[in-house]
């Protein structure tokens, strides 16, 4: 016996020394034991190496879910790290386990597991800085965050588009054009992965809105898809060259999303090499043949489909071996390209301090200056005698984003995802807006005001020289918007307190876009989205002055849902919402279609196609200084060498304070293009100091200039006259000029 055990023991340790060796040979460049941790090899040889020793079964292994760490049935729950699902590896070979970990705005899942995460604004709120350098500075955050926990794979990365915007899961996603929703995400999976973290966009694709989201057919023409939704995700997929890309719960034009080749197979991985591999959201797999025919790599979080059914189907030959291993090549080139095998995982301490400080810094760049009548803002310390703070539990905190991107915030002793229902309960995140104003202005009397009672609110407003109404909209995953209004009757309390102060100033903590039938009767509107663990220091370093806003929307605002290309959201039958009909993997069916027949004109292409007023406009967003345009010249492409049209214009700082303008170029396209009236084609944020004028140049690579030709699946410059515009905001664009392209 006591010979038996000592034999384990020296096996035990043998194998320890193994992967020590392995791991320590990789990073030495010393591929002693394993020729596939030479470092000098490319990722594709590597993979191709480790494939040759794979046995069927652990091929099998490597495409699927161990399904969820929490609870269930699963004899392996406790190799998971606790995460939102997790992969075995085959650790004979050195190849790890997968840890996954939804990370939209922050770690998930850090209370159940005794651990903590810094809360980011959310990705919508930090598309508002129009800023790739902060896209990236949000994405290494979250990537040392993942990986100080004990991530190697982050489920993050939301770009679908806004086109609808009570899509309950807009605060995820970067907003309605696909130039800047692509390049933010795209920066920020790009920084994500230097972390050696495995980055992700998702959902792939047209999962537009969350009602009926598994019984869903988003019908939707090749051409405005192209041009719309899956430019975003090219966009992104070109800059942040994503490990993974997770297919969606919906079927585009027939065919689910994870068993769509068009998507899979025609688009992402062969018109735009997408080296990655292909998991499927959630429950998203519903088939063998078919969904690996198209191009799905991975099922999760299970193995319905990609276990015992793609053993038996490999061996009777109805997946080719050839196709087979791909999936499991993507998977492991994938490891090897994002150095999540280089670079094991090691647990660490997060640094609380600089993810904080980092929270702070961007939610100053996403909060948008949206109203400042008569110069209101920023408040005047020493002249503010008195504040009331009304409404949205301002004493305590702001609200977060819900469903699977939800955060815990610090201080909590159990998860409030598993305490409360994600879908059902909103969680404040404790940065105090209450506290936060009182600390800034020392000398001021600041007294708060629930808004439950809306005539003690005005009450408290009417004895006070300011008046800041804190209002927040809530949403989530699983759930859309049944109108874009404040809930609560906070519109309701908005007006009364309006009626009461003539320095009333909101404060928006929304998802999405908001109506505001209360907008001509308030001095001041900033919007704050979901602003993260440091939200309120942020809103009160702008209320004051210490930050000059910057942001602009990456939304349009409408002035009501009747203006909306879908003026009533199209949801599923009573039936097909019956409980857990949505969840059945692999059991649902699409049941109803959403005909997206607006195509090509999505956000403002569609608001300004159909001449409708807006509330706030897309690219829409104030300062504390004052900025003018002069000087527009034009350098048609071809000259620069890369195609490329050169925009170049002056910004002059008009103000008395240093501040950042984002600068924004559009395109007209000539008429026979079918286009809409125009679209974003690049943008710069300049700073200035006051008085100072600088001269800028945006390029714009033809391709921004093109349309998609369904005929010749390419995409094509219509030659003609193209006139260019540049401005603060979409509906303020005061030079042009004309450019005829050949
Ligand atoms: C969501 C995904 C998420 C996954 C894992 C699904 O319900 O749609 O975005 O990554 O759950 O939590």
């Amino acid at each position: 016996m006591n010979g038996i055990k000592n034999w384990c023991a020296v096996f035990a340790l043998a194998i320890t020394t193994l992967f020590a060796g392995a791991a320590a040979g990789a990073q030495s460049g010393s591929p002693a034991l394993f020729p596939w941790m030479s470092t000098t090899l490319s990722p594709d040889e590597r993979a191709g190496l480790v494939l040759k020793e794979l046995t069927l079964d652990e091929k099998i292994l490597l495409i699927h879910g161990q399904g969820s760490p929490f609870g269930g049935t699963n004899p392996n729950a406790y190799l998971s790290n606790g995460g939102d699902g997790f992969s075995l590896g085959i650790p004979r070979l050195g190849i790890p386990t997968l840890q996954m970990i939804g990370s939209a705005y922050g770690v998930r899942f850090s209370a159940v597991n005794g651990r903590y995460s810094t809360a980011l604004p959310s990705n919508l709120a930090s598309t508002a800085s129009w800023d790739p350098e902060a896209a990236c500075e949000y994405g290494s955050m979250i990537g040392r965050e993942e990986r100080a926990q004990g991530y190697n794979m982050s489920l993050a990365g939301g770009v679908n588009l806004a086109r609808e915007l009570r899509n309950g899961r807009n605060f995820e996603y970067h907003g309605e054009d696909p130039l800047l929703a692509g390049t933010i995400v795209g920066h920020r999976v790009r920084c994500e992965q230097e972390q050696h973290i495995i980055g992700e966009l998702k959902h792939y694709a047209v999962n537009d809105q969350e009602s009926g989201r598994n019984l869903v057919d988003s019908i939707i023409g090749v051409r405005a898809m192209r041009e719309t939704d899956l430019l975003a995700f090219e966009i992104g997929n070109n800059i942040g060259h994503p490990g993974a890309v997770m297919c969606s719960y919906n079927a585009v034009n027939g065919d689910y999303a994870c068993e769509n080749k068009y998507l899979l197979s025609d688009v992402l991985k062969k018109d735009w090499n997408f080296k990655g591999f292909v998991l499927s959201d959630w429950g998203g797999t519903h088939s063998t043949v078919k969904a690996s025919g198209a191009g799905l790599d991975m099922e999760q979080p299970n193995d319905k489909y990609y276990g015992a059914a793609m053993k038996k189907a490999v061996l009777d030959g109805k997946v080719s071996a050839a196709e087979f291993d791909d999936h499991v090549r993507r998977i492991l080139r994938t490891e090897f390209a994002s150095g999540i095998i280089d670079f094991p995982i090691r647990k660490g301490v997060v640094n609380a301090e600089n993810g904080l400080l980092i929270a702070r810094r961007q939610a100053e760049k996403s909060t948008v200056l949206l109203k400042n009548e008569h110069g209101l803002l920023p408040l005047d310390r020493a002249k503010v005698r008195s504040i009331a703070i009304i409404g949205s539990h301002a004493d305590e905190g702001m609200i977060s984003g819900g469903g699977s991107a939800q955060v815990d915030p610090q201080g909590s002793f159990v998860s409030p995802v598993r305490q409360k229902d994600i879908h059902k309960d909103a969680v404040w995140f404790p940065t105090s807006p209450l506290k936060a104003i009182a600390a800034i202005a020392p000398g001021t009397q600041v007294r708060f005001a629930s808004g439950d009672d809306p005539a003690a609110a005005a009450a408290l407003a009417k004895e006070s020289q300011v008046a800041i109404v804190f209002a927040y909209q809530w949403t989530h995953e699983a759930y859309d918007l049944p109108n874009l209004s404040l809930p609560e009757k906070q519109d309701e309390l908005i007006e009364r307190v309006a009626a009461a102060n003539a320095n009333t100033i909101v404060v928006l903590e929304t998802g999405t876009a908001v109506t505001m039938p209360w907008a001509d009767r308030v001095s001041g509107i900033l919007e704050a989205w979901y602003a993260g663990s440091k939200g309120a220091d942020a809103v009160a370093n702008i209320l004051f002055g210490r930050i000059n806003p910057s942001a602009k929307l990456p939304i349009t605002f409408p002035v009501s849902e009747a203006d909306l290309p879908h003026p009533q959201l199209v949801g599923p039958s009573a039936e097909a919402k019956a409980p857990g009909a949505e969840m059945r993997t692999g059991v649902a069916r699409p049941t109803f279609s959403v005909h997206y027949n607006e195509g090509l004109k999505v956000g403002y292409k569609w608001f300004d196609a159909e001449n409708k007023p807006v509330l706030f406009p897309f690219g829409f967003g104030l300062s504390y200084t004052t900025y003018s345009y002069s000087d527009l010249k034009m350098r048609p492409g071809g000259q620069t060498g890369d195609g490329a049209t050169a925009v170049s214009f002056r910004v002059k700082n008009t103000g008395s304070r240093a501040g950042v303008e984002i600068a924004q170029v559009y395109a007209s396209l000539p008429a026979s293009a079918g286009e809409p009236p125009q679209r974003l084609v690049g943008w710069s944020r300049v700073a200035l100091e006051p008085s100072e004028s600088r001269q800028v140049t945006v390029t714009v690579d033809s391709k921004l200039l093109s349309v998609f030709d369904e005929d010749t699946n390419s995409w094509k410059l219509i030659p003609g006259r193209y006139t260019f515009r540049v401005g603060s905001s979409s509906r303020n664009l005061a030079l042009t000029a004309d450019l005829t392209l050949q």
